[in-house]
């Protein structure tokens, strides 16, 4: 196990009815911005809740941050933010919203005339950040607790992850019942999101790390049983379970001290800027390919997964994990997602295309082993095809 400091400052509110919270988690004179995204807070109720909760308080709201937040947007919120001297952001929907409200916690104190994008990029996170909440309606990125915003850049065509420890959410609100409105698209892909965020920690190469990979275990373990309910039934139970499952999946807990592999993240990314694709629906397209192309260096991690998470008994360690990467991609395909590029019709992704965003943000050595270079890249979706 690598050396780690683990940290987590995000106070979770978890339950029916948490909304009520925000009363005590939000300070009376706090001057808040209120983000939220096309308006589904507005129709199944959970906005006039959140209103009732900060009832007294200064209160300013921007509405119409996209799925796959866009920079633009998020500098027309920042000038509201600074004109109306917004001490506190506060924001309420799935991933997008969570993290558009992280990163716009960073950039309201630049001064407006830098380019923060470039700014970031080039001298890493601001030092002085907005405090920031969450009030979470679409489990899946774990984003209510980490520090990572993705920001897609409309003119460049970019999509990137920004990472500021000073912009995880002070405080998370996780009310399954807001989750009742969910159609069946999106609590797919919440449930399929948080798995690979699991893999992507996980299988990599062999380290020591008992309580990391067997928490990752019983987080793959519930979402492969309860994914399914949550589709189907939608019922209390299955909304608490993943929700609970998603947040814990990237809350930076099984992640502590163990070797990573965000390489199906980033290419997704890249898939996402360029088509559009949803987020979740680009991870289970590469991801199974990915596993078989780099099968020979995560050997020893694909046959604990094959063993631990899918009960293979196989004596045959090559047979095993072969089973183990077609169970991922029936799991993903009973999730109503693809596991190869063709049943993303009618989208066909050009691989040149990904690999050209890759080398533009200069993500040319993926992988825990920065071994998944440009070429790999392109042999990886040449697998997926
Ligand atoms: O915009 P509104 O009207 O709120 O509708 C949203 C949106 O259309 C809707 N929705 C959310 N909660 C709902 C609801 N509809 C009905 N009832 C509810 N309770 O769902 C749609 C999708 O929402 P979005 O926030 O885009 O989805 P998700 O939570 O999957 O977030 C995806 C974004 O997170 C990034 C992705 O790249 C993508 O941009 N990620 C962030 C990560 C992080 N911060 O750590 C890690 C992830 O791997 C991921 O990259
Ligand atoms: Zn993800």
């Amino acid at each position: 196990m690598l050396g780690f400091r683990f940290h987590n400052p995000t106070v979770v509110h978890f339950g029916q009815g948490s909304i009520a919270r925000l009363a005590e988690a939000v300070p009376p004179e706090a001057r808040v911005l209120l983000l939220f995204g096309g308006g589904s807070i507005k129709r199944n109720g959970v906005h006039a809740e959140v209103r009732a909760a900060l009832e007294g308080r200064h209160v300013v709201e921007f509405g119409g941050i996209e799925p796959n937040p866009v920079y633009e947007t998020i500098m027309r919120a920042a000038a509201l933010a600074r004109s109306e001297r917004v001490d506190l952001i506060l924001a309420v929907g799935g991933g997008s919203v969570a993290d558009a409200g992280k990163f716009l916690a960073a950039v309201t104190p630049l001064d407006p005339a830098l380019d923060p994008w470039d700014h970031w990029i080039e001298n890493g996170p601001p030092a002085q950040v907005l405090p920031v909440g969450v009030v979470l309606t679409l489990p899946a990125t774990g984003s209510e607790s980490n520090p990572v915003s993705v920001i897609s850049h409309r003119a460049r065509g970019l999509k990137l992850p920004f990472a500021s420890e000073a912009t995880r959410p002070q405080f998370a609100v996780l009310d399954p019942s807001t989750m009742a409105s969910l159609d069946r698209r999106q609590r797919e892909n919440g449930v399929v999101d948080a798995f690979t965020h699991v893999v992507e920690q996980y299988l990599t190469y062999d380290v020591t790390a008992p309580v990391q990979h067997g928490f990752s275990e019983t987080l793959m373990r519930v979402l492969i049983e309860w994914g399914p309910k949550l589709v189907s039934e939608n019922s209390d139970e299955a909304r608490a379970t993943v929700m609970w499952a998603a947040n814990q999946a990237l809350n930076g807990l099984i992640g502590a001290g163990v070797p990573q592999d965000w390489s199906t993240h980033m290419i997704g990314h890249a898939m996402t800027a360029a088509y559009g694709v949803d987020h979740a629906r680009t991870l289970t397209a590469v991801m199974p390919s990915l596993l078989r192309f780099k099968r020979a260096e995560k050997r020893g991690m694909l046959l604990r997964y094959a063993r631990k998470v899918w009960d293979i008994a196989e004596p045959d360690a090559d047979a095993a994990i072969e089973d183990a990467i077609a169970r991922t991609e029936a799991f993903f395909r009973q999730m109503g997602c693809p596991a190869r590029l063709a049943e993303l019709a009618p989208v066909a992704v050009d691989p040149e295309l990904i690999v050209r965003h890759l080398a533009e943000v200069g993500q040319t050595a993926l992988g825990e082993r920065n071994d998944i270079g440009l070429d790999e890249a392109r042999r990886i979706l040449a697998l997926a095809a």
